[in-house]
């Protein structure tokens, strides 16, 4: 499977791109991002980078080495920017911007192949779609990620046959091998709950190959779309016990 990925220099994207290296299913990984990755990041015939210094736009040149494509996994994002105004450009407008270019590119080979892209966005625990609630704690971020949260399930909703926005909802995510962080997470977890990052990665690579085979259509799509930090959880432990 070809998977895009951007965020890759990040603490999530760079697992994420560590653990599509180590999966036999991802066949390529293309990375999207706007400065080369780390000198020390792992290396692999796998990697294709794609230096992309605008998100607002996406040249044919761009979509066409995204051609093929099954899945993307958006690990790119901020919790706080300068401004609000460039915290909602990072957050919605560069994902909102990435999947209009690249649904309807891919819908002729998306409809031949009868098969849908996957997109997984990392969103976060508390946040919120009503715009409209009053929200006393991290407002602005959690009402930021509940707007593309809603335009994700409106574009599901809209292109069914090719197109599933997947909204994962971890809590902390802790880094790769951080023994303060072990400790702190056991403290804090009671009260907001921690998971480590390479749970969330091959949760999330997982999502971008199968889907939610498990989950019942019946429900309403938004809660089909959404998959909360127990179930990311306890997904991660059961791949990381049994292999991708
Ligand atoms: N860490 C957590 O505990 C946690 C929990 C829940 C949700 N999340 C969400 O998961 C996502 C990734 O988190 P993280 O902890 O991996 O963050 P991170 O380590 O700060 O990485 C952020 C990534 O986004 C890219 N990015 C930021 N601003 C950009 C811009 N203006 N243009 C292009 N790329 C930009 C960065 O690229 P550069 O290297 O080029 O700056 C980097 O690759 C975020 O959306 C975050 O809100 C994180």
């Amino acid at each position: 499977m070809k998977i895009i990925l951007t965020g890759a220099t990040g603490m999530i994207g760079l697992e994420v791109l560590a653990q599509c290296i180590k999966s036999p299913s991802v066949t390529q990984i293309i990375v999207l991002i706007r400065k080369p990755l780390p000198e020390s990041t792992s290396t692999s015939p796998k990697i294709r980078v794609i230096i992309h210094e605008n998100f607002l736009s996406y040249p044919d040149s761009v979509l066409q080495q995204l051609s093929g494509a099954q899945a993307c996994i958006w690990a790119q994002g901020v919790v706080k920017a300068k401004t609000c105004e460039l915290q909602r450009e990072i957050n919605v407008t560069y994902p909102l911007t990435f999947i209009e270019a690249i649904r309807p590119y891919l819908r002729p080979e998306l409809l031949s192949q009868q098969r849908k892209f996957n997109f997984i966005y990392i969103s976060g625990l508390a946040c919120e779609r009503n715009m409209d609630r009053k929200l006393w704690v991290l407002s602005q971020a959690r009402k930021i990620k509940g707007e593309m949260e809603n335009h994700l399930i409106a574009q599901t909703g809209a292109n069914t046959d090719t197109f599933a926005g997947y909204i994962t909802r971890p809590g902390s995510v802790i880094p790769p091998n951080s023994k303060l962080m072990d400790v702190l997470g056991v403290l804090t977890s009671p009260i907001y709950p921690v998971m480590k990052v390479e749970e969330l990665a091959v949760a999330m690579i997982d999502i971008s190959l199968n889907g939610l085979l498990e989950r019942s259509e019946d429900v309403k799509l938004e809660d089909y779309l959404t998959i909360m930090h127990d179930e990311l959880q306890r997904r991660g432990r059961e791949i990381l016990k049994s292999g991708l």
